[in-house]
């Protein structure tokens, strides 16, 4: 049941809006009325009142009916409340008119109060439904944006998570566990978090494709990958192919977080001071995420244990790092590397 609608009036004779009010009075609508169409556009546009229904007479001083309902029709906030014509015009060019300016319905004076009772009764409840249908709508849309949206972080996280997945079953061919992909992805975060220039994208993917630096260990055969000796000149030469071959794989990828693996993968082995592989790239030519990701990648291999050697004491890598600032790695990622060491080696001893 429809309780507390409200309706305006609008109408120049004062004994008609006296006529409808006792009619529709024995429901529980709210009243408000007008003597003349300025004076209902005024009420609603600049008092702010809101109504369920308007009942608008037609022949007015100054703007008549039709008028008023072309104004309220052609307002964005006021277009969908239903006008029904009240009017002592019977002709049907009127009525017509009437029902083309879009008002719901055309009563024509004199009424019977059933009939006043009736229409105003079903529009009202006609109009409210379609509100509550309208709202219902909003929230379905609402919550199908939610539920996509919800689909596509899953999805997101799906894929990064499928990456460590990969990565490390990647490194399970070698004698580096899935532990260390995390460790080193832990590490680089950490180093990308405290750098200056750096910001909490870069964190992100720093963490989400460092787990890749070494996917290109895949394209290397089996017997040298897992060669206890040491490597001769040729098959060193191959190995450090990993760094191109994946370069080449992850390169082409217009991705974010492929592109920063392709970077990764392609620099995590050139050194500070232009010795590395595989172009001999010096200082800032080195990607930023290059640099970050050679110091986590060596600074966990130097204190886990590998089939050549055992893990070191962790004052001993730390030495390391410390000791080859500016020849091997950024001078820039030792200093926060020493500042925050304690976090560095929460890392390196957590699993
Ligand atoms: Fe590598
Ligand atoms: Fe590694």
């Amino acid at each position: 049941m429809v309780r507390n609608s409200r309706i305006l009036i609008v109408d120049d004779v004062v004994d008609n809006i006296r006529v409808a009010m006792n009619i529709l009075k024995e429901e529980n609508y709210e009243f408000s009325f007008a003597q003349n169409g300025g004076e209902a556009l005024r009420l609603i546009f600049e008092v702010g009142e809101s109504f369920d229904l308007i009942l608008l007479d037609i022949m007015m001083p100054g703007l008549n009916g039709f008028e008023v309902c072309k104004k309220l029709k052609e307002n964005p906030t006021t277009q969908e409340i239903p006008i029904i014509f009240l009017t002592a015009k019977v002709d049907v060019d009127s009525i017509t008119q009437g029902f083309s300016m879009g008002a719901v319905d055309y009563i024509t004076k004199p009424f019977h109060a059933a009939e006043l009772l009736s229409r105003v009764a079903t529009h009202l409840e006609l109009y409210h439904s379609r509100e509550l249908l309208l709202k219902h709508n909003i929230n379905l849309k609402a919550k199908a944006k939610h539920e996509k949206n919800r689909l596509l972080s899953e999805l997101e996280d799906s894929q990064k998570e499928m990456i460590f997945i990969l990565a490390e079953l990647m490194e399970a061919t070698s004698d580096e566990t899935g532990k260390h992909i995390k460790r080193v992805a832990e590490t680089s975060a950490l180093l990308a978090k405290y750098h200056p220039c750096l910001n909490d994208e870069d964190v992100d993917l720093l963490y989400h494709a460092s787990p890749m630096h070494d996917i290109g260990k895949m394209t290397i055969p089996l017997e040298i990958l897992h060669k206890p000796e040491r490597y001769s000149e040729d098959e060193f030469s191959l190995m450090k192919k990993h760094t191109i071959n994946a370069y080449s794989l992850l390169s082409h990828s217009d991705r974010k977080l492929i592109k920063a693996a392709a970077i990764i993968a392609h620099e995590h082995h050139e050194k500070w001071n232009g010795t590395g592989y595989p172009r001999g790239l010096k200082g800032p030519d080195i990607h930023i995420y290059g640099r970050i990701v050679a110091l986590a990648d060596v600074f966990d291999a130097l204190t886990h244990k590998r089939h050549y050697k055992e893990a070191w004491k962790i004052e001993d890598a730390v030495a390391y790092v410390l000791d080859h600032r500016e020849t091997q790695f950024d001078p820039e990622l030792v200093d926060i590397f020493q500042e925050h060491l304690d976090e560095f080696i929460t890392i390196a001893i957590s699993q």
